[in-house]
Order: C-alpha cells, then structure tokens, then sequence
C-alpha cells in the first residue's frame, strides 16, 4: 500500500513537473523571489515548485555531488573539461543553456568514443529540462534493450498490449507496462483505456475526434498535420492515425517510458520540453492540440510566448485546441481570457467549468476547452 501511494505520488509529480520543471529552471522570478519583480511569483507556488525539483532530483538521481573536502578542491581547481566535448563544440554550437550547468554537461560528455554509452536518460532530460536543447551529439553506441521483438511490433497505434521487451527498464520503479497500468491506468499506456478518450463525450469540456473533423470539414478545412503538445503516450495521434490524420506528439519521460510507449505505437515522439520553439516551419500545421499540460502553472509570459509560436507554425484556417487548460476561476475571466485573445482567432468553441477534483476546489480552478480558429490573412 505505502509502495503503491509513493508510486502514484511520484508520477504524479512527474506529470506536473514535466509541465512546469523547464519553466522554473529559466524563470528568474523563481531563483530571486524576494526581488521586486513585475509579476511575483506567490510563495505556495514557490514552495510547490521546490517539492516538485526536490521530488524530480530525487526521481532521476541527480542530486548535486556533495561538496568536496577542501583538500581535494584545492588539488582540483577547474575540472577536465571532457575530450569530446572539446572537439564537439568547435564543429557545432552548443544551445548556450548548457554552459549554466557544467558538471551535468562534463558527466553528459564524459563517456568513452565508439564504445557503449553509458545509460543516463535521466541526465539527458535532466539538460533538456534545464534549456539545454538540443543536446550535444555523442560518439557512441545508445543502449537498447537486450531482447527487443521486431516481427510483432503493432501497427494498430491501439494495441492490447505494448511490448515489455523493447524499453530499457532499469530506471524506473515499475519494470512492465501492466506494472504502470496496475498503480494508475490514467498515465495513458493502458491502451483499452486510451481508445475512448478522444472519441466520448462526458461533457462540454470534450471535443470527440468525429465532431473536430465535422466543424472543420463544415468549414472547408482539411485536417492532415497536427501537434499534440505534452501528449504523452500519444492517444490524440493515435486516434488521429485512425482517421489518417498525422500528428506528432512532444513529450518528456518524467517518471515513465511515454517516449517509448508513442513509438510502439507507430507514433512519433517529439523529444521536445514544453518551452521549446516547435520544430517545425512557420505555417505548416493544420491543428496544434495543448492538453492539460498546458496550464495555469505556466508563468503568463511564458505562455504568451507558447502561444504565439503555435500561432507562427499554423496554416492560415488552422486550429488551436486548447483541450481541458485550468487556471483559477478569476484568472480565467481577467488573464487568460484576454492573453488568448490577442491571437484574434475566430472562437469555434469554449466552454468552462468548475474544476471539481480536489485540488480544483481547493484552489477555485476552472476548466477550459476551446477550439480557436486561425485567420486565413492577417
Ligand atoms: C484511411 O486510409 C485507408 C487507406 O487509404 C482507407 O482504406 C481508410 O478508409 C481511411 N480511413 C478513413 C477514416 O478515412
Ligand atoms: C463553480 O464554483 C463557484 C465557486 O467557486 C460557485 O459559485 C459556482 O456556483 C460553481 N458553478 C457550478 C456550475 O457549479
């Protein structure tokens, strides 16, 4: 009972980490909160966000090295900088955030070239998260699983079951899909879970895949290309897949294998934190979908600048959906509303409601669900 509360507790963590960690890492606000800033960030905030890191650096294992006797710092004033990244950084640049975390960045580079590397995803994301994307290259061989199937990969993104085999488990405290779907069916790898999500309609916050297709087919829009973003194992594209609509997912692996799970699902995962600019061209997608990932734990700006590059990569007719966003009730009306607003996109959809689960009523959230039409010319 305790193993399986602390499992739900650090996934969930993970979930809402995975949404914020990358923001707090960038946010000055967040490492001078007592300086007089335009926005200051409210103190429960702060101390949620220090149980989240604390939670997250204990979940990948990357609390700092503890600090060296002063005998052994003065024997090693400067570290070695690794060979590799040396040679690395003068054929291509290294996204500059990197440089703020040196000893991650030294342990990330420091491996030996052409042989195994060493199996640090946690290190990886740990970067990632911290703005330092993309990562450096590596000259070296990444692990794979020791008996990965091939023949029986499914090509049904909804599969009965997702292969065990073919994720490196060591790093987690499940070490099976069923494990994870046991402790809670919610994560989304559940796949018999997965298959209605998209496709009911419980309320007025849902928007099933057949009614998007209908407003957009209505309005004499096709929908080909999408961007789910913080999608985790994928559902929304795999449901699109089924329509022959293709969307690709961005997604971390906080806590669990999601990267993993989309692929087996013939899915692409876009291994992209939530504030990074999206990958693709300016005008190019037909719908862009924000899942509650994408929420009031976003600093304002933040979001601002989230929203205008959904705005730079849809087409001219193309669809926002920001799919089940929570804020607080007063928020909702007096920030949010407008800050969405300044897209001057065509309301197709919104509706509200009180977010009734237990930290909604605590914290007097509000769901919103809106589908926001682009316009043709600006
Ligand atoms: C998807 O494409 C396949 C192959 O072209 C076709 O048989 C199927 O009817 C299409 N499905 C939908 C929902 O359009
Ligand atoms: C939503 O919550 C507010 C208080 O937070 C309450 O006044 C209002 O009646 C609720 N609305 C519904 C539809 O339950």
């Amino acid at each position: 009972m305790g193993f399986t509360m602390g499992l739900n507790l650090v996934l969930l963590m993970a979930m809402v980490a995975t949404n914020i960690l990358s923001l707090y890492h960038l946010s000055k606000n967040v490492q001078s909160p007592r300086a007089p800033t335009p926005q200051p960030v409210p103190d429960h905030l702060l101390n949620q966000l220090r149980t989240i890191r604390s939670t997250i650096n204990h979940l990948t294992r990357l609390q700092p090295p503890s600090p060296p006797s002063s005998a052994s710092a003065a024997a090693n004033p400067a570290p070695t900088i690794p060979s590799d990244l040396l040679l690395h950084s003068q054929l291509s640049p290294i996204a500059s955030a990197c440089h703020g975390y040196p000893d991650l960045l030294h342990r990330f580079m420091n491996y030996t070239p052409f042989s195994l590397c060493p199996h640090d995803p946690d290190l990886a994301e740990a970067l990632i998260l911290r703005g330092c994307h993309p990562l450096p290259r590596r000259r070296c061989f990444s692990r794979t699983p020791p008996k990965t199937t091939s023949a029986s990969l499914p090509h049904n993104p909804f599969p009965p079951a997702l292969p065990d085999s073919n994720v490196i488990w060591a790093k987690y405290s499940c070490k099976s899909f069923s494990c994870l779907n046991h402790y809670n069916p919610n994560l989304g790898f559940d796949t018999s879970h997965e298959y209605s999500k998209f496709t009911t309609y419980r309320s007025e916050l849902d928007l099933p895949v057949s009614q998007l297709l209908q407003i957009a087919k209505s309005a004499g829009s096709v929908l080909r290309l999408g961007i789910d973003i913080g999608g985790g194992t994928g559902s929304f594209a795999a449901t699109m897949k089924m329509q022959n609509v293709t969307v690709v997912t961005t997604t971390m692996n906080l806590g669990a294998p999601y990267n993993e799970a989309a692929a087996l699902r013939g899915l692409v995962p876009l291994h992209v934190p939530l504030q990074q600019r999206l990958p693709v061209f300016d005008g190019v997608v037909d719908l862009v979908r924000c899942g509650h990932a994408v929420n009031r734990w976003i600093p304002e700006t933040v979001l601002e600048f989230m929203l205008f590059d959904i705005d730079r990569v849809l087409r001219g007719g193309g669809y926002l959906w920001l799919d089940h966003f929570f804020g607080k009730g007063v928020s909702m009306e007096k920030v949010y509303k407008p800050l969405i607003g300044k897209l001057g996109y065509k309301k197709v959809k919104w509706a509200t409601a009180n977010k009734t689960d237990s930290s909604g009523l605590k914290n007097g959230e509000v769901y919103l669900t809106a589908l926001l039409q682009k316009p043709v010319t600006k």
